[in-house]
């Protein structure tokens, strides 16, 4: 029954184009429910107005170089497949997942390696900040199983999904439609009935792998146990015309999808890098989101995605580093993957003598935290430092132990700013997920 209290400056998105820096903030933690109890502004005596509590409190006050940062969002990525991060890097789309994906995800059959592969990303993520993640796991039950346990372990907030894929997979990477539907209700049920801050999340890997009668049975399991779904959608050239001539009677990839009742607004969408004005609108029309990938975009040279088209039409959009299409377990780098993404578009508007305006501080801040809550409709619960939503935080620190070098003149957003180009995992002094600290390069505070 007592209080945490952070005492310095706050930094937290109010709106996409809104970064919100407090001076002298105080934020209150109820340590039992891990939710945030009160935020003030501009407080001059911390102490008088932490002893109207009604609890005991611990006050942590935050050097100068230290601010407080919602913890990121991760919007999409594969837990299995970290074990070849970084490493695989020349081929496109549809070869990588045969010559790569598909091999190192069979593995996970083993629970041997499931466990040893699923704490050292789940760590790892930690680590580098991403206090909410969704996940793409493996066709594998027990593994699937076995990833909720260690997430709930470390302490992550996260969505998992168990891969589904009955057709145009390898034979020993594939599963009965019947199988495939059995499992992810039994899968589903495990998550719910742990009551914890897990979510599963249906997850056709995408339109190719998934038949007809997969993706209406998983759309009507996602209604009937009313979860979200993931999936991916016109990623890679090869990979949309082989996608729309797998299904002749679907008008386009997106429509794919929604003859099938996966998309809706509890879904969402990792890529996007090709679609038309029609596919757009339906995605605005379903409430839909989008999970930009950029790494993932450069590193399988799927493309260039303009997020701003999703943005202009209202469409809610997060960040995803897609581990290990992007080869960066860190949201840190989907930061800066996103900055050079949206700096390519303005080029190529420049060229054709058209405006564009690239993402700004705001906006890439709103991505990686508040907007990717908003896409995995968690918005009432993290993102930024409502009163009422959880504790989930970072204590930054620019101390010179780590990678930035402060010369002492910074305005509160050129701090943000370096950390956000500059900063790393050492940088993380502490990271809160519902008031636990579950990582962080300093000892506790
Ligand atoms: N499309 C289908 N599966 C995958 C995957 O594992 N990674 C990416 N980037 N795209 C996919
Ligand atoms: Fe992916």
């Amino acid at each position: 029954m007592t209080y945490n209290a952070f005492y310095g400056t706050i930094v937290h998105s109010i709106s996409l184009n809104q970064l919100d820096i407090v001076c002298n903030g105080l934020l209150v933690v109820d340590n039992d429910t891990g939710s945030i109890v009160t935020m003030e502004r501009e407080v001059e005596d911390v102490v008088k107005v932490l002893e109207r509590l009604d609890r005991p409190y611990k006050l942590h006050r935050l050097t100068p170089q230290q601010f407080l940062f919602p913890g990121f969002v991760d919007t999409h990525a594969h837990a299995p497949q970290y074990v070849f991060a970084g490493s695989g890097m020349d081929l496109q789309l549809l070869e990588w997942l045969n010559t790569y994906v598909f091999p190192a995800e069979s593995s996970f059959k083993s629970p041997a390696v499931a466990k040893d592969a699923y704490n050292k990303v789940v760590s790892r993520f930690l680590r580098n900040g991403t206090t909410t993640c969704s996940w793409f796991a493996t066709i594998h039950l027990d593994a699937c199983k076995l990833l909720v346990d260690t997430i709930e372990q470390l302490g992550q907030r996260a969505y998992v999904g168990k891969v589904n894929m009955d057709q145009n997979s390898p034979d020993y990477y594939i599963e009965p439609t019947e199988a495939s539907l059995n499992d992810t209700r039994e899968f589903i049920e495990y998550t719910q009935s742990k009551k914890t801050i897990i979510t599963p999340v249906v997850t056709p890997r995408f339109a190719i792998t998934c038949s007809s009668a997969l993706m209406h049975g998983l759309g009507k399991l996602a209604q009937e146990h009313d979860v979200p779904i993931q999936t991916h959608l016109c990623e890679n050239p090869n990979e949309i015309d082989f996608t729309c001539s797998l299904f002749p009677e679907s008008k386009d990839y997106t429509s794919i999808y929604a003859d099938h009742g996966l998309l809706g607004e509890k879904s969402y969408m990792a890529h996007c890098v090709y679609m038309t004005d029609d596919e757009i609108d339906m995605l605005a029309k379903h409430n839909t989101g989008v999970s930009h990938c950029a790494n993932s975009n450069f590193s399988l040279h799927s493309g260039v995605c303009d997020v701003r088209r999703f943005l202009n039409k209202g469409i809610k959009v997060g960040l995803g580093t897609d581990v290990a299409g992007g080869f960066a377990p860190s949201m840190l780098d989907a930061v800066r993957s996103s900055f050079f993404a949206s700096k390519c578009t303005l080029m190529a508007h420049r060229d054709r003598k058209q405006d564009y305006e690239h993402l700004g501080t705001a906006e890439l801040v709103y991505l990686a935290t508040l907007g990717g809550a908003r896409v995995l409709g968690l918005h009432d619960t993290t993102g930024n430092f409502v009163v009422g939503k959880a504790f989930d935080a970072l204590v930054v620190d620019l101390d010179s132990q780590g990678p930035v070098d402060l010369m002492g003149n910074e305005t509160p957003l050129q701090m943000v700013e370096k950390f956000l180009f500059n900063g790393s995992d050492q940088s993380l002094a502490h990271v809160f997920v519902q008031g636990r600290r579950v990582a962080g390069s300093m000892s506790s505070p």
